[in-house]
């Protein structure tokens, strides 16, 4: 599994790597990470996807906190920027899935309204080390 639906966003990938450590007994189990270029500068109401390994995840800001989402709707496992690049609503408050319309929370991925109502975004381990942000996967 490489994104987990109750992940949070952490701030400090050593003290995540310990926490795993710690949590394995082995002490091997360590994250890939995959930095995601400039995400310290994307703009509040701005998205844009970035592929890891072989998925696609969107990547956003909201309040100075940076947000990672498998892009895959949960209505029909479609990308949400299937007909254009933008996935934010016109007022820049949510996701936007262009397929159907449905809106999804920025900071948790619920899905507020549309065809999914009340599922999820799948939601990806975003780390920030050195001053750059990274995506985190098992
Ligand atoms: S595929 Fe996203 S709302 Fe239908």
């Amino acid at each position: 599994m490489y994104v987990t639906s109750q992940t949070h966003l952490i701030t400090n990938i050593d003290a995540l790597t310990k926490q795993r450590q710690h949590d394995n007994k082995s002490g091997n189990h360590v994250f890939k990470k995959y930095l995601i270029p400039n995400a310290q500068n994307l703009p509040e109401g701005t998205a844009f996807t970035v592929e890891a390994e072989k998925y696609s995840f969107l990547v956003t800001k909201q309040q100075g906190r940076i947000f990672a989402y498998e892009n895959l709707c949960p209505h029909q496992n479609k990308p949400l920027n299937w007909s254009t690049d933008s996935v934010i609503d016109d007022e820049g408050d949510y996701l936007k899935c262009h397929h159907h319309g449905a809106l999804f929370s920025i900071t948790d991925g619920t899905c507020i309204t549309g065809p999914c109502q009340g599922r999820h975004l799948r939601k990806a381990t975003v780390g920030m080390e050195k001053g750059d942000c990274y995506l985190l996967l098992p």
